[in-house]
């Protein structure tokens, strides 16, 4: 089916398309628009253009857009994530709860474009203070170029677009080459909703197209971003003085403490480390485990995760399907063969059968191995031993990441040390580091990128705190 993209409330066809295959399958499923830098260029003056009207909405009414967002993904739950197994082979019922989780995004979002408020300033505490009145108000910034994974098509794009809308701003989205049907689809849903023409845009095409188009724009104020470290770090490079919101993935890390009932932690375990086929980016990828508990691990780990259903994203009972693209799983497999030179041991999986790159536990891991130092975003996990929590916490802090980590724990001074030690954007205590609802902060340190989301923190990042100081004479 030839698509469409959708600037200024109308559909437009390109001088070019492509091919959009399945992961699963191979079909082709649709022809997809590349949008030229003038397609572009055009897209991101008509977003420019709606900025002030945007700008002049009340509150009230931002919060009841959004909301209609939410009830629209209500009404239309199964075929939207019909359409997100289909273009990105998310097996069914997980694509079912991303769009769950994104009516609660909408919703928060709704919530929080209410409660968007500066704050009062004591300017009476310095000496040169008195007889002045002062305030803080947060204004939109204007235009935010927002540039999307296809690993949850739709809910971190809702993470872009719900805190722009809250914070009272236009949009020009570019989501990912492997997923633009899911952003077409909310495109279709926005247009039933009174959010002004102009202020929701979405172009699809190649990341050096339109990407950089909208990286290069003066008139774009922010940037937000979900992707690859090399890629985030190409966007800081060429962004100017914009605002750069990069959330740029992570190998993350889980302890495990000895004395924790094991039979609660493994099938979160099985869970964090290959659910979405562990393209996640915080997917539990090492796993550091105190030796006196680490054969019990093991065994339970490997037990479970071969009981996995293997097989087409569409069937209700699949947990495991294709990765994004077949180079991506030739690269996982070469990782994995890297590992095992370098003297890893495989556990279970390590091969692709019927085009689906089987849940992979290795042992015995290199901290040099890339499946260990680097994002692997593949059903690939590692299972060390340790000998102590510091052996653990060292283990993860050698990291060039620092998005989110784990540790289950019975000891309560354990999970103090760790919260302050891990270099990470968030711990999770008893908890695997895949843990996320869209409300709480996300965001890492060190080459996890920079900025927060999490609807409040998002809006936060996509305002200007703007200050007001009132003379009384
Ligand atoms: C991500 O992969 O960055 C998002 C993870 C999530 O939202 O669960």
């Amino acid at each position: 089916m030839k698509k469409q993209y959708y600037v200024n409330g109308d559909w437009k066809s390109a001088s070019k398309y492509a091919e959009l295959l399945s992961p699963h399958s191979k079909e082709v499923i649709a022809q997809i628009p590349q949008a030229s830098h003038e397609e572009v260029e055009a897209a991101i003056d008509v977003a420019y253009e709606a900025r002030k009207q945007m700008a002049a909405l009340t509150a009230y009414e931002r919060a009841a857009i959004l909301e209609h967002i939410t009830q629209l993904f209500i009404d239309n739950r199964q075929k939207a994530a019909d359409i997100i197994s289909l273009e990105a082979a998310k097996p069914i019922k997980y694509a079912l709860s991303e769009i769950d989780r994104t009516i609660e995004t909408y919703k928060f979002a709704a919530e929080e474009a209410k409660r968007l408020t500066g704050e009062m300033i004591p300017m009476d505490a310095a000496k040169n203070g008195a007889n002045r009145f002062g305030y803080t108000i947060e204004q939109p910034i204007g235009v935010v170029g927002a540039i999307t994974p296809f690993n949850f098509p739709q809910n971190l794009v809702a993470h872009k677009v719900g805190p722009a809308i809250a914070a009272g701003n236009t949009i020009v989205l570019k989501p990912a080459s492997q997923t633009p049907l899911s952003a077409l689809f909310l495109a279709e849903l926005i247009d039933q909703t009174a959010l002004p023409k102009g202020v929701f845009n979405v172009l699809t095409g190649s990341g050096k197209t339109v990407g950089d188009a909208l990286v290069e724009s003066d008139k774009v104020k922010m940037i937000t971003f979900t992707g690859s470290p090399a890629v985030g770090k190409g966007i800081r490079d060429k962004a100017g003085l914009k605002k750069v919101a990069l959330e740029l993935g992570s190998n993350a890390g889980l302890i495990i403490d000895k004395n924790v009932d094991l039979s609660q932690i493994v099938p979160k375990c099985v869970m964090g480390a290959f659910s979405n086929q562990g393209q996640v980016c915080i997917s539990l990828q090492r796993t550091y485990v105190m030796n006196e508990v680490y054969d019990e691990f093991l065994e339970q780990f490997s037990t479970l995760t071969k009981q996995l259903v293997i097989g087409k994203p569409e069937d209700k009972a699949t947990d495991i399907s294709a990765m994004i693209n077949q180079s991506e799983q030739d690269r996982a497999l070469n990782w994995v063969q890297e590992a095992v030179e370098q003297g890893s041991e495989i556990i279970s999986g390590g091969t692709i059968e019927n085009g689906v790159f089987l849940p992979t536990i290795l042992t015995n891991v290199s901290a040099n191995s890339k499946v260990s130092c680097q994002e692997v975003f593949a059903p690939i996990v590692v299972v060390n031993s340790i000998s102590s929590i510091e052996e653990g916490i060292d283990a993860i802090n050698n990291s060039d990441f620092g998005l989110q980590a784990g540790i289950f724990t019975n000891d309560i001074q354990t999970a103090f040390k760790a919260s302050k030690e891990l270099e990470v954007g968030g711990v999770m205590i008893n908890d695997i580091p895949t843990y996320r609802i869209d409300q709480m902060p996300y965001g890492g340190v060190k080459e996890s990128g920079t900025g927060k989301e999490g609807l409040k923190y998002a809006i936060h990042e996509m305002t200007e705190t703007k200050l007001v100081v009132w003379n009384q004479q």
